[in-house]
């Protein structure tokens, strides 16, 4: 199959530039088009760049900031494009662009509870992609990024029949977007209350781990309680996560669930799928942001990986702690991820 033609929106902020690198020589993917405010426009990508550590392309480094404008957007005739806007922009963007024909594939909060756009997160509710993918036009998701690195978890514990799941997270400044929580603010301290994202966590994974029925999901009737804080990490959210189920779980069933999960991207051996989705450590003082976060170890799928660790179980409940990383596994990644599935079943 020939290489799909695909643009990214606010492509010079945190998550855009995650775009750039995980799209750099991409084989399903051409090098995007890039797209920002007037803020960055005709600014190239080097002269923004805030990723560590990438390996983007010499030629994508060189392209400069379009501005955005959408419909010269939808004059482009792109294959697909990925949206790293604010929600809190006036224009609904990715809407305008959907109805003109535009496959989307959107991080931002503004389209994600809308009836027909469903949340998906590529190992965990695939078929739920059935619902728009024939359409010319449509938004696919992605959750919330503690809501992606919740679900992925739970996802194969979902045969035990959970209950009610109450989580803590610890999230990463980075997650504010750039500039972010001002640094007298983020520094030495911890914020314990993070705009809308508890609503989002609640609202959100039961949107995902429903199920579709007659083009409709039905969300799961799974409990979740959110307390959200904001930590002085630059990248990866921390999850301290209870769950309770019907009855009393076995620790070693728990585990082998965890373990042996695998999903539709690693079936079907996708560029960006990590080889395990979840990783199980055992040691006692992991998962740890600057140790474990750019978990997998296979290069262009480095930081999709959700890595679980001080998993215990008593009696119904059990606890663990988990790490994802979200501006990779969390948003640009997750995007990706979802759009290579419907590249490889000939849908983009
Ligand atoms: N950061 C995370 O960990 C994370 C994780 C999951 C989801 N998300 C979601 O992903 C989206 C992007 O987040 P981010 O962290 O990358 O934010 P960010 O760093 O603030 O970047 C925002 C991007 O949008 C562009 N933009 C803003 N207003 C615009 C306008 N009116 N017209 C055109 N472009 C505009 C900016 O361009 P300029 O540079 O020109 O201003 C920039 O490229 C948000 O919806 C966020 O909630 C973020």
């Amino acid at each position: 199959m020939s290489k799909k033609k695909v643009a990214v929106l606010g492509a010079s902020g945190i998550v855009g530039q995650r775009f750039c690198q995980l799209l750099s020589d991409h084989p399903f993917f051409d090098i995007p088009d890039l797209y920002s405010s007037q803020r960055s426009g005709s600014k190239k990508l080097l002269d923004i760049l805030r990723v560590p550590d990438h390996s983007i392309a010499d030629e994508l480094l060189h392209m400069k900031m379009e501005l955005l404008d959408t419909d010269r957007i939808a004059r482009e005739s792109y294959d697909a494009i990925f949206c790293a806007l604010p929600s809190s922009m006036e224009e609904n963007v990715e809407l305008r662009l959907s109805e003109l024909g535009n496959r989307i594939f959107t991080n931002s909060a503004m389209n994600r509870m809308r009836i027909d756009v469903p949340i998906v997160v590529p190992e965990v509710n695939p078929e739920h992609m059935e619902m728009v993918e024939n359409r010319s036009g449509f938004i696919i998701a992605n959750g919330n990024c503690s809501s992606i690195g919740l679900a992925l978890p739970i996802r194969p514990l979902t045969v035990l029949n959970p209950i009610h799941v109450e989580v803590t997270t610890l999230q990463a400044v980075s997650g504010a977007g750039y500039p972010g929580v001002p640094s007298l603010d983020a520094l030495g301290n911890v914020i314990p209350y993070i705009e809308s994202e508890e609503e989002k966590i609640s609202t959100e994974v039961p949107k995902m781990l429903g199920t579709l029925k007659e083009g409709r999901i039905t969300n799961s009737a799974l409990r979740i309680d959110a307390t959200c804080t904001r930590v002085p990490v630059l990248e990866g959210h921390t999850e301290s996560v209870a769950i309770r189920f019907d009855k009393n779980v076995d620790l070693e069933k728990v585990r082998n669930l965890m373990i042996n999960f695998r999903g539709l991207p690693q079936d079907l051996k996708l560029p960006t799928a990590p080889k395990k989705p979840i990783i199980l450590d055992s040691r006692n003082d992991r998962p740890q942001p600057a140790l474990d976060l750019m978990n997998d170890g296979s290069g262009r799928s480095d930081g999709m990986a959700v890595t679980v660790g001080r998993l215990r179980v008593s009696e119904d409940t059990v606890r663990f702690v988990a790490l994802s990383h979200n501006t990779i596994r969390g948003a640009a990644g997750g995007s990706i991820l979802n759009a290579e599935i419907l590249y490889s079943r000939g849908k983009l």
